[in-house]
């Protein structure tokens, strides 16, 4: 079993966009400005966007955070991001998910630039993907891509199953391994709550992604001896040896199936902080003019 090392990786490609940034400050001046708005108080959601300030920093890149509380009102929100969208110094922007119940996250995410979605999430950006054009990816499924590559991880005709089909991970990563590029070229199962037979499908994968929400979910018996395990979940468990109250452990029995698996992701320190680095590859990307120019 070759454990995926996730933070090594991420590391890798966040010097290299810190050189980048270095070089853009020294020639022009400028440097690439992701702006994130969290509205409520989500403990996740402020340390997800904690994290994404941290790493813009050690990249070089500028962020701006609005902190807004769970009353805002929705036209309240729109103001603010028409404003960045009209801002030409800022070049990313991010809305954290989940909103407060009151506020439709379609809505707001289409009012996102697609040219500032660095999440990908706008259906513009959704849309030049599934359509192989150019177009912000959606941060986990670019990671996940990122690492597969990186570990030079034979993709083309393997049976690829994808635990959950949420709009944010499941769906965008079954589309990306489907189509016709390294890494893709997969045969791509979509299981979700309705599927049946899920644990026979699950053995059929050569490589198994779980983004199904909940902790511990995939067993050993679910898992093809040699399988390639991607596990995208992030759940606090109540935890009082350690100073935060809480350790955090995935969608898969790491402990049972690392034994089995050819190749794993740990949690932390797998899927999470390539997750991360992605949105500052597409913040760079944007500042860059590169998808669209
Ligand atoms: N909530 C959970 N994951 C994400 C993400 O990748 N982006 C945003 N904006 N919100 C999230």
């Amino acid at each position: 079993m070759e454990l995926i090392d996730g933070k090594k990786v991420a590391e890798g490609i966040r010097a290299g966009i810190a050189r980048q940034v270095a070089h853009s400050i020294d020639n022009e001046g400028t440097a690439p400005h992701l702006a994130a708005i969290l509205v409520g108080d989500d403990p996740a959601s402020h340390t997800y966007v904690r994290n994404k300030e941290k790493a813009c920093q050690e990249a070089g890149i500028i962020s701006s955070v609005y902190k807004y509380p769970a009353s805002l009102s929705e036209r309240e929100l729109l103001t603010v991001i028409d404003f960045i969208n009209n801002d030409p110094e800022i070049h990313g922007l991010i809305v954290q998910l989940p909103l407060p119940a009151h506020i439709p996250s379609e809505k707001i995410i289409r009012a996102i630039h697609p040219c500032k979605d660095v999440d990908g999430f706008h259906p513009m950006n959704l849309g030049n993907m599934v359509q192989g054009l150019p177009a912000y990816l959606p941060a986990t499924p670019y990671g996940i891509l990122q690492l597969l590559e990186y570990y030079k991880i034979e993709t083309e005709g393997k049976h690829c199953v994808v635990l959950g089909r949420s709009n944010i991970v499941g769906t965008p990563v079954s589309i990306l391994l489907s189509r016709k590029s390294y890494p893709g070229n997969c045969t791509v199962t979509l299981c979700h709550s309705k599927t049946r037979d899920l644990d026979a499908i699950c053995r059929q994968a050569d490589i198994l992604i779980a983004a199904i929400g909940q902790p511990h979910f995939v067993k050993a018996d679910m898992v093809r001896e040699g399988a390639v395990v991607i596990d995208v979940g992030m759940h606090r468990v109540p935890d009082f040896s350690k100073g935060s109250g809480h350790h955090l452990t995935g969608d898969v029995d790491f402990g049972e199936v690392s034994k089995k698996a050819g190749y794993i992701t740990p949690v932390p320190g797998g899927v999470g902080p390539m997750t991360i680095v992605a949105l500052l590859c597409n913040t760079l990307k944007a500042f860059k003019k590169e998808i669209y120019p």
